[in-house]
């Protein structure tokens, strides 16, 4: 299904791809479900994990990932690591890969950053996140979320609010989205919008007010103020008036409309008051889904020849 064994991009994938892996994610659903959810699909492999940048949901999930699947774990962290030394990023992944890592999960401020290691590692890649370019994996929870949720993502109206033009996970979800068939809608300052959104497959909507109103499903985004060169709103309060999901804002959403947020949420700025704990916000459920399919991943780059189905839980004779 893919054209690589990587996954760098959503591209890397492609609408098939995304829904194997989605298809894939039941299977470890139910894994995830069992009294023991850990299964010996990878048992012998290693996985290294590599974060330049910070992350909790995304590292943490990866590494519990891996570890259900009985894969080898190594945590690499930059700041107690020869990096600090001067080590430069070859020399850094060719010893790892020299450790014996069959899958490198990176983490990077510039942009392309996986593409790259590749022409030094055998290993798979998996973009964790490429400075404002691409977050594939937090697409693929988002549209496994999605379809847990509403049934599909195909034909739904998804609005995306927020500062897009420094958002990975918005340029990764905006092509997800698509890829399986929803209508993909953008919402933000005109200073928060990339300048090359001509070509994406999105409209754009000005007033949030009006926009709310048709999402099936609404996602927020965080303003990405450590990737912001100059100030690019008057205010965060003002932001907030035009953009914030306020408890009154939130009334407008259909019965049935969800909201959602990759983390780390600012709150009081892009989200406010109860909203998180609101019934249709599946902030956390993103959460947990991420670790899900990421299992999905794992398994889909490094579990060739291992088979799903007899794959019983350790201790457990019928899984
Ligand atoms: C996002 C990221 O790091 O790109 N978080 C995540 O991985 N869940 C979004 C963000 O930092 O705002």
């Amino acid at each position: 299904m893919t054209s690589t064994n990587h996954i760098r991009g959503v591209d890397d994938l492609g609408k098939d791809g995304i829904l194997e892996i989605l298809e894939l994610s039941n299977h470890f659903l139910e894994v995830s479900n069992r009294r023991i959810p850990k299964v010996p699909a990878l048992r012998g492999k290693t996985v290294a994990s590599l974060f330049f940048e910070d992350s909790t949901r995304t590292r943490l999930s990866f590494e519990k990932a891996a570890k259900r699947l009985s894969a080898d774990v190594m945590n690499f962290s930059v700041s107690s690591s020869s990096v600090k030394k001067g080590e430069s990023l070859r020399d850094t992944i060719e010893t790892i890969s020299s450790m014996g890592a069959e899958a490198i999960v990176v983490r990077h401020k510039s942009v392309g950053v996986p593409w790259i290691i590749t022409e030094w590692t055998d290993a798979s890649i998996v973009n964790a996140g490429d400075g404002a370019h691409e977050h594939p994996t937090q697409s693929l929870a988002d549209c496994y979320t999605i379809t847990r949720q509403l049934g599909s993502v195909e034909g739904k109206r998804i609005v995306i609010v927020g500062d897009i033009k420094h958002s990975r996970v918005a340029r990764s979800n905006v092509k997800a989205f698509s890829a399986l068939g929803a209508k993909v809608a953008l919402v933000a300052p005109p200073t928060l919008l990339p300048s090359s959104i001509d070509n994406w497959p999105v409209d754009v909507i000005e007033d949030f007010d009006v926009a709310i109103k048709e999402a099936d499903v609404l996602y927020l985004l965080r303003m990405q103020l450590e990737r912001q060169e100059e100030s690019l709103v008057p205010s965060l309060r003002e932001y907030t008036n035009f953009y914030g999901l306020t408890l009154d804002r939130s009334q407008k959403l259909q019965k049935s409309s969800v909201i959602m947020h990759p983390g780390p949420m600012n709150r009081g700025v892009e989200i406010t008051g109860d909203v998180p704990d609101l019934p249709n916000a599946l902030i956390t459920n993103q959460v947990g889904n991420g670790v899900i399919v990421r299992m999905a991943i794992l398994y889909h780059l490094l579990g060739s020849g291992v088979a799903l189905s007899g794959l019983h839980s350790e201790g457990e004779e019928d899984g």
